[in-house]
This record gives structure tokens, sequence and C-alpha cells, in this order.
């Protein structure tokens, strides 16, 4: 199988190459990502000498680009990771966020319709469905959930499912989506919580929590994030929508806790700082449908993952010093300062 995979220079899109790597082994794979500062070649290192793996670096906005390598190169499956993917950065310049998620996706899809074979995968997050109470523990998001997005950035992803969904119904495209909760693992940015509280914690900087930390998040490996990818492009019906997640809920000083914990770092390192504009309080995923239509299953829970992941980011200083140095420092003071 040919896959295309964009975004592949982020967080989930270089693991999700690494999972295609080590399961399918006589898949093709080409790694498309126009490297923005999220983007990061040192990510892909270990796929980039693979003969299975070709890097591609474009725009999935550029309609020619796009046309082109679609001709070279005969696809069997489409990935769509590729956005503007920080709920922060959405509240300061929204823009950038419709380009490159709605249109980019679009511009994907235009071009899949030319060939019918291709398999078109969305890859879309729980941050649709807009937010669910606190005291409300019982009540879940499931694939019927309507969908309500509060950030700019969730509703430039609702934007593109409805315009997957659209194409899907109007031009017979042949796509899923999968909407997936919060992820962890290697390789991600330190502008998200997890590495950004790692990094922090690591230089004992403060670690900035907004509003009181009571915020919920459902947390999933990134691994788990992929094989649910995998198994859907691969075996579900198109127009199918799945949910994935981990039941994993933890309030987020929860989490800034456990990360201090293993790094043996003090609780007085915590600063808590004005809340995000419009800041969803919980979110909470049913997985059920693709557990038991296609037997997925988490194999992380979140105490193993969390020790694994941290140790990753011990073990790679080297990419967290490079990845935190230059226009990280500007985007940081802007962000944080005198927050
Ligand atoms: P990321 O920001 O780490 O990576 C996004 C990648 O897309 C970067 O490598 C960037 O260079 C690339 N990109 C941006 N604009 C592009 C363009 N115009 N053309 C080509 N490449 C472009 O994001 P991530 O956390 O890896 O998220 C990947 C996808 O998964 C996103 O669609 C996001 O909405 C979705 N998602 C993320 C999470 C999460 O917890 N991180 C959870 C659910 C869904
Ligand atoms: O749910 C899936 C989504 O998860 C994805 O669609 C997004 O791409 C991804 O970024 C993530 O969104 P969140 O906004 O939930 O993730 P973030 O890591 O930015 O924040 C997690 C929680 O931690 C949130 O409640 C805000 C809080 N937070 C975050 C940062 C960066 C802090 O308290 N301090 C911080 O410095």
């Amino acid at each position: 199988m040919k896959i295309l995979v964009t975004g592949a220079a982020g967080f989930i899109g270089s693991n999700f190459v690494y999972y295609l790597l080590e399961n399918h082994q006589n898949d093709e794979i080409i790694g498309l990502d126009v490297l923005t500062y999220a983007g990061n070649l040192e990510n892909l290192k270990n796929a980039l000498n693979h003969k299975n793996f070709t890097f591609v670096k474009g725009d999935i906005c550029d309609k020619e680009f796009i046309e082109d390598i679609f001709k070279k190169y005969d696809f069997d499956y489409v990935v769509n990771f590729a956005a503007e993917s920080h709920v922060d950065r959405s509240t300061k310049d929204p823009g950038i966020f419709l380009k490159t998620n709605i249109i980019g996706t679009q511009i994907l899809m235009d071009e899949c319709l030319k060939y019918p074979k291709i398999r078109f995968h969305q890859v879309s997050t729980d941050e649709v469905y807009g937010d669910l109470p606190l005291d409300r523990p019982d009540l879940l998001f499931s694939e019927d959930t309507p969908l309500h997005a509060s950030s700019p950035y969730s509703a430039s992803k609702a934007a593109a499912d409805l315009m997957v969904l659209a194409y899907h119904r109007t031009f017979k495209l042949n796509a899923t989506i999968s909407r997936c909760s919060n992820n962890y693992g290697p390789y991600q940015f330190p502008e998200k919580l997890i590495p950004l509280m790692i990094n922090n914690a690591l230089s004992n900087k403060k670690l900035p929590v907004y509003g009181k930390g009571i915020n919920v998040r459902d947390w999933l490996h990134v691994y788990d994030h992929c094989s649910a990818i995998d198994l859907i492009m691969r075996n579900s019906v198109s127009g199918s929508v799945y949910n994935v997640g981990g039941n994993n809920e933890r309030k987020n000083i929860e989490v800034v806790l456990t990360i201090l914990k293993q790094l043996n770092k003090s609780e007085d390192l915590i600063t808590y700082v004005t809340d995000r504009k419009g800041h969803d309080l919980r979110y909470g995923i049913n997985a059920d449908k693709i557990k038991n239509e296609l037997g997925w299953s988490a194999k992380y829970n979140f105490e193993n993952g969390i020790k694994e992941t941290i140790n990753w980011y011990l073990e790679n200083k080297e990419w967290l010093e490079n990845t935190t140095s230059g226009e990280y420092i500007n985007y940081y003071n802007k962000m944080y300062n005198n927050r």
C-alpha cells in the first residue's frame, strides 16, 4: 500500500510514520510537511533513511503542489494530520487555522476525488464536541454528540469534519474520520501541557497552570491513537466516524503533580496564571464504537504511559533543547510573561 501522511514531521504524524514502518513492512510511506514551527525533521530522523519512507516538503494549501504529488505517487491512503493544532495560538491568530485546517483539507479532498480508490482519513479531535460540565462525570462524548466547538482551533476542525461528511455524501468521497482525546508521548512540541511542564520543571522554571488547574482532559498515549487510526482507515466503511480515547481523565493539576513527583521537583514551582480564554472544562470520550466494531483497545494506561513519556524527554534532552531555543523563546514570552 502507498500511504500519504500529511503533517508527518509533527507530533502525531511522526509517531504514525514509525507505527506504519514497524507494523506494515510492505507499505510505502510518503511523509509530507511544510515544516511550520511545529514541524521538525528531527522527529523523523529514524525514518529518513528507511527504504520505505520518503519525505516531501510542501503545503497542503498549495493546490498545484498537491496535484503534482498525487500524480507522481499512486496513493491508496491519504491520512491528514497536517494542521495548526494549538488552542492558545488560535486565540491570537485564527486566520491561519481556517486556512490550513479547512482549506487545506478541502484541497486534499478535491484531489482524492480524482482517484476513487484512495481512502481519505481525516484526523480530527474530541474538541469538535465542545466541553462537558465538571460535575457530571457520567456524561461522555459519543459520535452522535452535536458539534459545538469553543475555540477558533476546534471550530476549524469541526468545519473540516463537516466538509469531509459533505464530500462523502455529495461526491461519494471515500473517507473516514477519527476524533481523539488529548495525546501525550514522544516528540510533542513543548507548547502543549505535558512537554511544556516537563521542560519547565527540568529548568527549574515556574509551571504555569491556567485558572485553578481543575479542567479535565482524557489522556491517550500517541501509540494508541496511531493504532486506532490504522484500524479505522483500513477496516471501516466509508463515511464512518469513530471516537478514540483511553478513559484516563485527569485534572490538569493532577498531571502537573505527577510530572513534578517523577522528576523529584518541588511543588513550589507551580504558579496559577490567568485562565485560557473560553477554556473548555472537561473532555470525556466514549470509545465503545471502535472497541466493539473494530476490536481496538489501548495498550497504555496513564500511569505507565506518563512514566515512559517523562523518561523519553529525559533521554532526549538535546531534542528538547533544540525545540525550545530560537523562536520558542519569543512565543513563550508573548504567551506567559505578565500573565
Ligand atoms: P502538530 O502541531 O505537532 O503537527 C502538525 C504538523 O502539521 C506540523 O508538522 C506542521 O508543520 C504541519 N503542517 C501545518 N500546516 C501545514 C500545511 N499547510 N501543509 C503541510 N503541513 C502542515 O500537531 P499534532 O499534535 O501532531 O496533531 C496532528 C493532528 O491531530 C491535527 O490535525 C490535530 O488536530 C489532531 N489531533 C491532535 C491531538 C493532540 O492531542 N495533539 C488530539 C486529537 C487530534
Ligand atoms: O483534545 C484533543 C486536543 O488536545 C487536540 O485537538 C489539540 O490539538 C491539542 O493541543 C489538545 O488541546 P488542549 O487545549 O486540551 O491541550 P493543551 O496541552 O494545550 O492543554 C491541556 C490543558 O492544560 C488545558 O486545559 C489547558 C491547560 N494548560 C495548558 C498549557 C499549555 C495549562 O494549564 N498551562 C499551560 O501552559
